[in-house]
């Protein structure tokens, strides 16, 4: 049974993950973060950039949940170069720990394996932040992708590539294609923390959290974990 938590604003969504962050950090000097792109997240980058000032997080490991196949690692809008700009650098985490699946590798079926043994030897994710597609997806696992699905190549839906056209000149320049943990791995994560927020997530948070158990809203794999906690805005639980 995932906990759901309503709040007023993004930034209030922000402090309450960025506090359980925080004290998982305090508890666990080399905790295992598992950490998620997009403008979802971003308040808690931004809180937990406060409360972990002068903190020692030299021995944090973090591992991202996704990126793009067909584009340069140091492209602006790899997940690569977004989660160093946005986590990394801000948050003070040392470069060396920090996964990001590898997009551009020959091999991206031998990339995924080794993505997936990268996280089960650092011992397992210890909190696995999550954002929301608005067809319901979470990663890249777009609709279809099967509850026991590990890291893999998933096709962007054309309404994921639209969504995200902000970000490059044109929906004809996002990639086609990303490199993203299964659901089934995301899933082995100790903790699950799923946030949405705004109109545009409304939809897919109904879905997720009070329709039925299906492949079709990946986010309803997070009602198979014992350990979720959803935040969203009273905007994204307008449909609750
Ligand atoms: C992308 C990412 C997801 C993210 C989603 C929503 O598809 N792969 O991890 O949850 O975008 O993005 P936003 O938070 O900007 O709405």
């Amino acid at each position: 049974m995932a906990e759901i938590i309503v709040v007023p604003t993004p930034a209030d969504a922000g402090r309450l993950a960025g506090a359980a962050i925080a004290d998982l950090i305090a508890r666990r000097p080399d905790a295992v973060l598992g950490v998620a792109t997009g403008s979802t997240p971003l308040p808690v980058y931004d809180d937990l950039q406060h409360r972990l000032a002068g903190v020692d997080v030299s021995r944090v490991r973090a591992f991202a949940l996704d990126e793009y196949v067909g584009i340069d690692r140091d492209h602006a809008e790899s997940y690569h170069s977004i989660i160093h700009h946005q986590v990394t650098v801000p948050l003070g985490l040392d470069p060396d720990l920090v996964q990001v699946p590898d997009g551009q590798a020959d091999d991206l079926e031998r990339a995924a394996l080794d993505y997936d043994a990268a996280i089960r030897a650092s011992g397992g994710i210890d909190l696995q932040l999550l954002g929301i597609g608005s067809d319901g997806h979470i990663g890249f696992n777009e609709p279809g992708s099967s509850f026991a699905s590990r890291t893999r190549v998933k096709t962007l839906t054309p309404q994921t590539r639209q969504d995200n056209a902000r970000f490059f000149p044109s929906v004809d320049d996002v990639p086609l294609h990303a490199l993203t943990q299964g659901l089934g791995t995301i899933l082995e994560a100790r903790h699950l923390v799923l946030l949405a927020f705004g109109e545009a997530k409304a939809e897919a948070v109904a879905l997720a959290l009070e329709g039925p158990l299906t492949a079709r809203v990946p986010a309803t794999a997070i009602h198979l974990h014992p350990h979720c906690t959803v935040i969203v805005d009273e905007v994204a639980a307008a449909h609750l």
